[in-house]
């Protein structure tokens, strides 16, 4: 299958097309950079390309993608949004990485991203693309809209808690990323100077994706209300600023409605990712590690009961480069096409 890569130059975007590089099924057809001779003078690339992959490369504005099934959006919000509904009309599908169909609401949108939506009439199209959550509703899907990598740790360390019967009433996500997720543009914030040996918070009144988390988890919490003792949990997020380029980590603090012991909420854990080929629940003592998943799609969570409390911690761990963005939109095009959902990323 041919497919166009739209950003190809940003951490994320490499990683795709290093990533579809190794895919048996797939050829890197289609790249875009908003400078299109930077790619091949890029020291990253000039190591990838060779004989057997030789994209077409040119700006997005001047792409054709007509020989594409596919095309990844790895671009800022507000760029996937101005091209998906011709590639939608033409039945070229779209999975986006940036946070242009993530919320369903326009307005919302407005509020947290500053700019009006363009598209809006597609927003109810967008499938959610966190397989784990959404798996059933991937499978052949036209425009898919990626989670943020924030988003990605915390809804998959909580949804045993959440699913079938809420057992959640407040949720305190405590987490931090390298500084690769602040993507590759020149910003004095992420700066080596700024970031090596600190460690800060930042944007604490209010990070983006604060209203990805709570959407999604009142949509769970709905599809179960019928079961649930409880419709309302309290979620606050703070992210912060790790001194490390890829990995992040996050701790997530619960309190529990009822009182359920460390052997039963291991087991239903386990129980929920048994059949998940990414997701893996360390044995007791063995807590995750941002280095072992480093450039993996897995992510690794271990469960802890506080005893004597009705508080437990959850602790994370992922690459915000693969299962938080280019690993899991691949694994989102496998199940979008039928591919085995870990072709490309084993
Ligand atoms: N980094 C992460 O951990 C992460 C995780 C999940 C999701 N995301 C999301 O994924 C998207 C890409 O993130 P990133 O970290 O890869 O960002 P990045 O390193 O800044 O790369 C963005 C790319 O988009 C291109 N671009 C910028 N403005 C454009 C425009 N107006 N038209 C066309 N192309 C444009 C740039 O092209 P040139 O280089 O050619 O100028 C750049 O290569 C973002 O929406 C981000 O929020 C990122």
């Amino acid at each position: 299958m041919r497919v166009g890569v739209a950003g190809c130059m940003g951490y994320t975007g490499f990683e795709l097309v290093k990533l579809l590089d190794k895919h048996p099924n797939i050829t890197s057809e289609v790249l875009t950079a908003r400078v299109p001779d930077s790619v091949k003078k890029d020291p990253r690339f000039s190591l990838l390309l060779n004989d057997r992959t030789n994209p077409k490369i040119s700006t997005l504005e001047d792409a054709d993608f007509s020989s594409c099934e596919l095309v990844f959006f790895a671009t800022p919000h507000g760029v996937c949004m101005e091209h998906a509904k011709k590639l939608f009309n033409k039945g070229i599908a779209v999975i986006d990485l940036s946070a242009d169909f993530r919320l369903h609401d326009p307005k919302l949108f407005e509020e947290w991203y500053g700019i009006q939506h363009s598209a809006p009439e597609l927003l109810d199209e967008a499938v959610y693309g966190l397989p784990e959550l959404n798996r059933a509703n991937l499978a052949g899907a036209n425009l898919v809209a990626m989670p943020g990598c924030y988003p990605t740790s915390v809804i998959i360390g909580v949804l045993p808690l959440i699913e079938e019967k809420c057992l959640i009433k407040t949720l305190l996500a405590d987490c931090k990323s390298g500084v690769s997720g602040a993507g590759r543009s020149a910003n004095s914030a992420t700066i080596y100077g700024e970031v090596a040996e600190n460690f800060k918070a930042y944007a604490v009144h209010g990070h983006r994706h604060l209203p990805e988390i709570k959407q999604e988890v009142a949509r769970i919490i709905n599809k179960f209300k019928e079961q649930s003792n409880s419709d309302n949990i309290e979620i606050q997020f703070t992210p912060h600023l790790l001194p490390m380029f890829r990995g992040l980590y996050s701790s997530i603090y619960v309190e529990l409605t009822e009182d359920i012991e460390q052997d039963g909420l291991t087991e239903l854990y386990k129980t929920r990712y048994a059949g998940e080929p990414f997701v893996r629940i360390l044995p007791k003592g063995v807590l995750p590690e941002t280095r072992f998943v480093r450039e993996s799609n897995e992510i690794h969570l271990y469960v802890n009961k506080f005893e004597g409390s009705s508080y437990l911690n959850i602790l994370v761990a992922e690459d915000n480069l693969i299962k938080g963005a280019a690993g899991q939109a691949i694994q989102v095009m496998n199940l979008v096409f039928g591919f085995a959902e870990t072709s490309g990323l084993k």
